[in-house]
């Protein structure tokens, strides 16, 4: 048997990374609108405000989609663009926006994946002290009920939150993202609880709301630990140091423990209180949430072996591959990073993003002759066949559908079965976007042959 059988086979995207239409209509600016206009934050200056134009192509965009036989499309709702404020009145071209959308996937017949939010964190919110602020849950709540009450009846499957780790440990602590902050251990902590507060509470109001049973879950940065040989001694190692306390704001633990279980993880408790910061108890009930499925986003992972009960992390083999993010190739990750999870939790799990970036061109004929792409696909799906048949996995995304504005990166990281040309706004689909494809028309078995 390849994948089960509604495995829902699809490709990834973010509002801020495609949409453009930045100053059209009402739309309000996000933290990533203003970084992107700032210089020197983003690699030779590329501009986010055009992205692939599609505010404007939308209807194309599904219309190709549906030609790659693309099952399910995951994409996020740009927060500022539907409530240009972030509380408050609602944009009517960013309702109309995502209706439109959501009815052409209908159309189509491609399943729908929203993700309420992906980074772009609305600017006006972020002037009234953003996730430090102690309403921001409460804002997040809202917003997440007009989400529901507009888009409610096109609602299927919801992801509340992109990759916390990176928006928190990126955007509030090492400055890398928008943004851009440097806060101290205590405040960053702080922030990362109004977040998970906001999820809880998106979570109750989503169920409250919409009038038929939605899967919920959450999408995380999942760069697992995995064991640098098949001992079991490695083995126990790679999951005790997945779940582990780094000191940053990363790993699933953090997130998912006071969600699914409704506790922080002792070793973040302790790292917290050292800091000065002690989350009140009674809001842990609200941070516990009914989730569906763990969503998990996983490009690499970090090899470790066990030396007399201490973690000892490998430096990589200049053998191993490296994609044109300088992120490893170790297809092991699909294997032992959703067996941890589904362990840890005993939730189903959905690869909301896996994808690679390589350095590539159209060629003199127009082609996109991506190889090492469909190898890619090979490689790590073949991974997470094997662990679909130990745990329940249900589903797939691409990240991504069209190369497009890898953030701080810009333009310049090309991860797309589409080949997108900024210039002249052209989508090209790839060699791999026509291996994908069969791909799901196989459910899979084309990745295994
Ligand atoms: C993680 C993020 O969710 C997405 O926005 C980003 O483009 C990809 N991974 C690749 O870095």
């Amino acid at each position: 048997m390849a994948f089960s059988k509604n495995f829902a086979w699809g490709v990834a995207t973010a509002s801020y990374q495609i949409e453009g239409g930045t100053y059209e209509d009402d739309k309000g600016l996000s933290v990533w609108d203003v970084a992107s206009a700032t210089e020197g934050r983003v690699f030779e200056g590329h501009k986010g405000h055009v992205g692939c134009d599609h505010y404007h192509k939308w209807k194309e965009d599904v219309a190709l989609m549906k030609e790659l036989g693309i099952k399910a499309y995951r994409f996020s709702i740009n927060w500022s663009r539907l409530i240009p404020d972030g509380t408050g009145k609602i944009s009517e071209a960013g309702r109309n926006f995502y209706l439109n959308l959501f009815k052409e996937l209908k159309n189509a017949d491609i399943e729908p994946w929203v993700t309420l939010f992906h980074w772009d964190y609305p600017y006006a919110l972020y002037k009234r002290g953003g996730w430090l602020n102690p309403e921001s849950s409460d804002w997040f709540e809202n917003y997440a009920k007009v989400c529901a009450e507009l888009f409610g009846d096109y609602m299927e499957n919801i992801i509340l939150i992109n990759e916390p780790e990176c928006f928190v440990g990126l955007g509030h602590f090492t400055a890398g993202h928008a943004p851009f902050l440097k806060l101290p251990v205590r405040d960053v902590a702080q922030v990362a609880h109004n977040v998970l507060l906001a999820c809880g509470k998106a979570e109750k109001i989503l169920r409250k709301t919409v009038k038929h049973p939605v899967k919920i879950g959450t999408a995380q940065a999942y760069w697992p630990a995995i064991p640098a040989t098949e001992s079991k001694k490695d083995v126990e190692m790679a999951k005790k140091e997945t779940f582990a306390c780094h000191k940053d704001f990363g790993g699933p633990a953090l997130w998912l423990d006071p969600l699914l279980k409704g506790e922080y993880p002792q070793d973040f408790l302790a790292w917290f209180k050292e800091n000065g910061f002690i989350p009140p108890a009674e809001d842990m009930k609200i941070i516990r949430s009914l989730l569906d499925f763990c969503g998990l986003n996983t490009y690499s992972g970090n090899p470790v072996k066990d030396e007399e009960g201490k973690p000892v992390y490998l430096t990589p083999s200049p053998a191993v591959p490296k994609t044109d993010m300088r992120w490893n190739v170790y297809p092991t990750v699909m294997y032992y990073g959703p067996k941890f999870i589904f362990e840890r939790y005993g939730l189903p799990v959905v690869y909301t993003e896996d994808g690679v970036a390589l350095a590539e061109w159209k060629d003199l004929n127009g082609e996109i002759n991506d190889d090492s792409r469909i190898d890619f696909l090979k490689r790590y799906l073949r991974e997470l066949h094997r662990a679909a048949q130990e745990i329940p996995v249900e589903g797939y995304f691409y990240w991504t559908f069209y190369d497009n504005y890898e953030w701080t990166e810009g333009f310049s990281k090309k991860f797309g079965i589409v080949h997108f040309d900024p210039e002249t706004l052209e989508r090209t689909p790839k060699k791999s976007a026509w291996f994908y494809k069969k791909v799901i028309e196989t459910n899979g078995e084309e990745a295994l042959k």
